[in-house]
């Protein structure tokens, strides 16, 4: 795990094996970004010069390395592009992501010092942040090869006020997101509802937090018919796990929904093999959902919240769903399974009816739910939708704020036609594919009472990269959604600044 310090000391006398730096487009050419100055200095101002011939311009994400030949105690200087200079502060985005980028291109090297602008406390957390997520590497499985560790020990150079804590708060975030991403790139089968739900146990305990759950023996007894449904055909059964955590002085409570299918074969729905091989990512949801519930209490949040992580693995069998089968959801609706493909929104509505039990002020779903969100909106935009247009929009400006891509989705009302079933209350299919981002959300919003107030987050492309890594955003898991969930909290908590304990 690489940790993060901050380090007040300059970038040319600070030891370590990389320092990077930041460096802007401008007509004249490349310029070094606050913190970096002293790097050109210490280069006899040829910096630009260096750059230049290098074909290096300082465009977003940019990144190249300079040998310093003892010119600094680090043999190696990173150089990232920040773009052009900004007229006040940065957008902290645009620091993270080039941390991230400068972090990532030094995998196997043991250290590195950030001298990215940080002359805030804001600016601090942004580079710590970036850094942290992209030093992330997934290797417990390689044995051979390219086997390169992720960068030890990170630096951030800032003598800002509150930079001690801003990076605390970075690592306790970073720490939250690493774990969902690790949970996400875990083979299924070494990751099944029952093993998800001891490592909640182990870690959930360790944080303060306390952990209900639900066994197969449990969900049907105290009929949860859509997490028995989907998880009946599998050898590793399904379990529904509550993780809760309160303050003394919350007056408010968020309660979160991850779905969480350990993985999606699509059931007697069968997948084809193309669409299958990555979804041992369906549980991304609810590894959202945990690993926020772990951030808010370590950074000790004034608000209760609550996490419902809905854990089945949908595999076809003898005993598997059949399309037609009607299931008995936890709300009492019945539900005709036309397809066991649609699997998500089964588990999904037992989660939110159980939920509002708890009485919440805002209850938030988070899915990997439709191949139609990627169609819609790509790889990096989540879709968010509403029964309450303040809420959805509340959401989507929080997710921004936080550099996650997320965007408002209608609820048509003329959708909900489409999900009229001959036997049962609702049909979990619409006959037509198109809208199907929609159709799952109308379907949601058919199990939440007039009056609670609901969001829910479509991250079926965000939650997994199978492209090329960038910014902070490695291949494989993202923890998409984690940080959004976190600041979720700490808007209801009315940015309880002074409670936090890290
Ligand atoms: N887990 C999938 C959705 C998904 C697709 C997630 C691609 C990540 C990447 C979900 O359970 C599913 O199979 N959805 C179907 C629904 C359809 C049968 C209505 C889909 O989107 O095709
Ligand atoms: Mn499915
Ligand atoms: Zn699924």
């Amino acid at each position: 795990m690489t940790t993060v310090r901050i380090n007040a000391s300059d970038a040319v006398s600070v030891e370590t094996a990389a320092l990077i730096i930041g460096v802007h487009t401008t007509p004249e050419g490349p310029r070094p970004a606050p913190g970096g100055e002293g790097l050109d200095q210490a280069l006899d101002g040829r910096l630009a010069a260096i750059l230049t011939t290098m074909g290096f311009a300082g465009k977003p994400e940019e990144v190249a390395k300079i040998p310093t030949f003892g010119a600094l105690p680090a043999p190696v200087a990173v150089v990232v592009g920040l773009g052009d200079a900004p007229e006040g502060d940065y957008d902290p985005e645009t620091l993270r992501r080039a941390a991230g980028a400068a972090v990532r291109s030094l995998a196997g090297t043991a250290s590195a010092a950030l001298a990215l602008p940080a002359r805030t406390a804001a600016e601090a957390e942004a580079v710590a942040l970036g850094g942290l997520l992209g030093a992330y590497g997934f290797t417990r499985y390689r044995t051979t090869g390219d086997r390169k560790e992720p960068v030890g020990e990170l630096a951030v150079l800032s003598g800002a006020a509150g930079a001690e804590e801003a990076v605390a708060r970075a690592a306790t975030l970073a720490d939250a997101v690493t774990l969902v991403r690790d949970l996400v790139n875990t083979p299924p089968s070494d990751l099944w509802p029952a093993r998800f739900a001891e490592i909640v146990q182990e870690t959930g305990g360790g944080t303060g937090l306390s952990v209900e759950v639900l066994d197969e023996v449990a969900l049907k007894e105290d009929g949860y018919g859509g997490i028995v449904g989907v998880g009946q055909g599998s050898v590793n059964p399904p379990r529904l796990v509550r993780v809760a955590y309160s303050h003394p002085e919350a007056t408010k409570k968020v309660a979160f929904v991850g779905k969480g299918i350990t993985f999606d074969s699509g059931g007697l729905s069968l997948k084809p093999a193309a669409s299958m091989d990555w979804m041992k990512s369906d549980m991304g949801g609810a590894g959202a959902v945990f690993g926020a519930l772990v951030a808010i209490a370590r950074l000790g949040l004034p608000v209760n919240a609550v996490g419902y992580l809905c854990l089945a693995e949908n595999m076809p069998s003898g005993s598997a769903q059949r399309p037609s089968d009607v299931l008995r959801t936890y709300s009492g609706k019945t539900v005709e399974v036309l397809d066991t493909d649609a699997e998500g929104r089964l588990v999904l509505v037992d989660g939110i009816a159980r939920a509002i039990q708890d009485e919440p002020d805002v209850i938030i779903d988070v899915a990997t739910l439709t191949g139609a969100q990627i169609v819609a909106l790509g790889w990096r935009t989540a879709g968010v939708m509403s029964n309450d247009d303040a809420l959805r929009e509340e959401v989507v400006r929080i997710a921004g704020e936080q550099g996650e891509g997320a965007w408002g989705m209608p609820l048509p009302a003329e959708l909900r036609k489409g999900l009229d079933s001959a036997v049962a209350d609702i049909a979990n299919l619409q006959p037509e594919r198109w809208g199907s981002m929609l159709a799952a959300g109308i379907f949601l919003r058919e199990f939440v009472p007039e009056g609670v107030r609901w969001a829910h987050i479509d991250m079926a492309g965000p939650a997994f990269n199978k492209g090329e890594p960038h910014g902070y955003t490695p291949k494989g898991g993202t923890g998409a959604i984690t940080r959004t969930l976190v600041a979720v909290a700490e808007h209801y908590a009315g940015n309880g600044a002074s409670t936090r304990t890290v």
